[in-house]
């Protein structure tokens, strides 16, 4: 069995664990603990609503069921070393390393990537450094902000439905042994920030952290609320994935050369070479996920390319969900 500062995890056969949410609340690397008397089972219990809900929108996560109050069952996994975070609103850590206010709403949600490293307290990383240091690959950076975008969308629309503001919150995946990069962790009001709209009260663990008691009383009103709504919201999410498909390097490209004679005798003299390639756009009416990653690679080398001449490469992105206008002029 592996603890952790609030849960304990044990692995079972078939490749599945149980975790096990304790009474144990925590801040500031564990500096500041406690027990809190049904905060397990609140945790357990808001993560079970919010994986079946991410599940049931298409999101690939390690969820499997409920066991009982305080325990669920989950794939194996081994968890990435990097956690995603995404923020609407500006508060905690943002607001501490930039020196900003909290409460600014930014245009565009915000993605940040921090390392799982607690001696030097979860650094914020940059994409390029968390891929040149072989925490993940790129394509598992690319992914992880695309769902953690998505994932946002889809949670800004259930908490409006119950009133809240979602200021921020942390996402942690893994990889399970068949490859796939799932979402895992728990995701609860400890790993996200929740106002009231209309008050702006806070509703999440920064109750805790800033002693501002009553936590399990909120905790528990937001798993009421959540339990209270009747249908989800309808969500037409859309992925898009870029594909460009270019001639390997050693493979002569006639088209290409052509085009840098007629530029040359233009007179753009800074133009060493010119290769020609072709691009695509595939836009997939779900949400991202590893599964849809592995059904682009797949087209991407069997059907848009021929291996013994070309090279490709691909991004897969989240798009904002298409408005009710958008859907009714393609119609
Ligand atoms: P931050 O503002 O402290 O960086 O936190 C951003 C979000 O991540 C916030 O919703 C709380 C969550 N979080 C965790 O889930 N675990 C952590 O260890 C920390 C520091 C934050
Ligand atoms: N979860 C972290 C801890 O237990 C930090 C936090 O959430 O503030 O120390």
């Amino acid at each position: 069995m592996w603890s952790g500062k609030a849960k304990d995890v044990l692995v079972l056969e078939n490749e599945k664990v149980q975790i096990n949410f304790r009474d144990s609340i925590s801040a500031f690397d564990g500096v500041k603990k406690e027990e809190l008397v049904d905060k397990g089972k609140t945790n357990c219990l808001t993560s079970v609503k919010l994986f079946e809900l991410l599940n049931n929108y298409g999101f690939e996560t390690h969820f499997i069921s409920q066991i009982n109050d305080t325990q669920i069952l989950c794939e194996y996994v081994e968890i990435l070393p990097v956690e995603v975070v995404c923020r609407n609103i500006s508060a905690g850590s943002f607001c501490r390393r930039y020196g900003y206010e909290e409460g600014l709403v930014f245009d565009q949600p915000l993605v940040e990537f921090f390392v799982k490293d607690d001696a030097h307290h979860d650094p914020l990383i940059t994409q390029a450094v968390a891929v040149q240091m072989k925490l993940i690959s790129k394509m598992d950076a690319i992914l992880m902000e695309a769902i953690t975008r998505a994932v946002n969308e889809i949670l800004v629309k259930v908490f409006g439905l119950i009133s809240l503001q979602l200021v921020d919150f942390k996402l942690e995946f893994g990889r399970s042994k068949s490859g796939q990069l799932l979402l895992a962790d728990e995701i609860s009001l400890d790993t996200m920030r929740l106002w009231e709209k209309k008050t702006g009260e806070k509703k999440d663990k920064d109750r805790y952290r800033q002693d501002l008691g009553d936590v399990i009383v909120h905790y528990k009103n937001i798993l009421d609320r959540l339990s209270n709504i009747k249908k989800l919201p309808d969500y037409n999410p859309i992925s898009t994935a870029r594909v460009i498909i270019k001639l390997k390097k050693s493979v002569l490209d006639p088209a290409g050369e052509v085009t840098f004679r007629s530029l040359s005798r233009k007179g753009y003299q800074n133009i060493d070479n010119v290769r020609l390639g072709k691009s695509a756009e595939i836009i997939f009416n779900a949400v991202p996920t590893s599964t849809i990653q592995l059904e682009l690679e797949a087209i991407s080398e069997k059907i848009l390319s021929n291996p013994l001449i070309e090279d490709f490469e691909f991004k897969i992105q989240h798009h904002p969900e298409k408005s009710v206008e958008q859907q009714s002029l393609e119609e």
